[in-house]
């Protein structure tokens, strides 16, 4: 599994938790991060030197856990490597769809995922009723890595971005960014007030882990054995910095980072 940085941790801990047996390697560009905020070339551009990194590691499937990479790369990604690559979009978008009765689906996400207008597109593979409406809200990814979880500060910068999608009358609101799980109580909160009390909250993160589950035992590449699979965390940068923050994404003690260069 690879991402920009540290927030892809809350897909691997959904991953861990709906496939406890399966060996993680998890790759944070933390020299690099952020993407949210680059052009897609040059996020494809990183995606295949990370992907090549764990494909050389010789892992079974790769699982882009970045929703700005899962929004650009997969198809070059499924080209360039001959081995499955699953993002984050897809079954984000399918939750969605799931999730909203009148088939009005706000999405939350990084400039660069909005940009790409994948949400939008994912969706319509699942219904062609449904409209997607997307609101950049990078100013979160920096509340979730300060810890700035809840209170004033985040329900104010959340009210903000939620406006517009009051305007459009949404009744379910996709969290598209793997940092905003940490977030969820306040985000939750705050759409219930503004959006209304019966609105869903899609977390592409536990989506995407699910459909992992599924694909792997599809296809029967599971891993059988009955113990608690391994957690390798590779970073390229300082493992300290990357740590500190870590263990509240992760949700478990974080420790033995190793740094790579791609
Ligand atoms: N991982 C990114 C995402 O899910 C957020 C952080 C970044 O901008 O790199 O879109």
């Amino acid at each position: 599994m690879f991402d920009s940085g540290l927030g892809g941790l809350t897909v691997v801990r959904a991953l861990r938790e709906a496939l406890p047996n399966e060996d993680v390697v998890y790759l944070g560009d933390t020299a690099r991060v952020p993407y949210g905020t680059k052009g897609a070339a040059t996020v494809v551009r990183y995606a295949i030197g990370c992907t090549k990194y764990l494909v050389d590691r010789g892992v079974k499937a790769v699982v882009i856990a970045c929703n700005t990479v899962s929004a650009v790369a997969p198809e070059r990604l499924r080209i360039e490597f001959d081995l499955p690559v699953l993002g984050v979009i897809d079954p984000g978008a399918r939750a969605a769809v799931a999730a909203s009765v009148t088939g009005r689906i706000g999405v939350l996400a990084t400039t660069g995922t909005v940009a790409s207008g994948a949400y939008a597109r994912a969706v319509q593979q699942y219904s062609t009723r449904a409209e997607v409406f997307s609101q950049a809200a990078p100013l979160l990814v920096p509340l979730a890595e300060e810890g700035w979880t809840e209170g004033e500060v985040p329900n104010l910068i959340i009210d903000r971005y939620l406006l517009p999608l009051r305007e459009a009358n949404v009744d379910a609101l996709v969290l598209g960014c793997t940092h905003y799980p940490l977030l969820r109580p306040a985000i939750e909160l705050r759409a219930r007030a503004l959006l209304g009390q019966s609105v869903n909250v899609v977390d592409s993160a536990q989506s995407a882990a699910a459909d992992v589950a599924d694909f792997l035992r599809t296809r029967q590449m599971q891993n059988e054995r009955g113990d608690r699979g391994t957690l390798e965390l590779l970073v390229t940068d300082l493992p300290a910095t990357f740590e500190t923050i870590a263990t509240r994404f992760l949700g478990e003690r974080v420790s033995g980072t190793t740094q790579v260069n791609l």
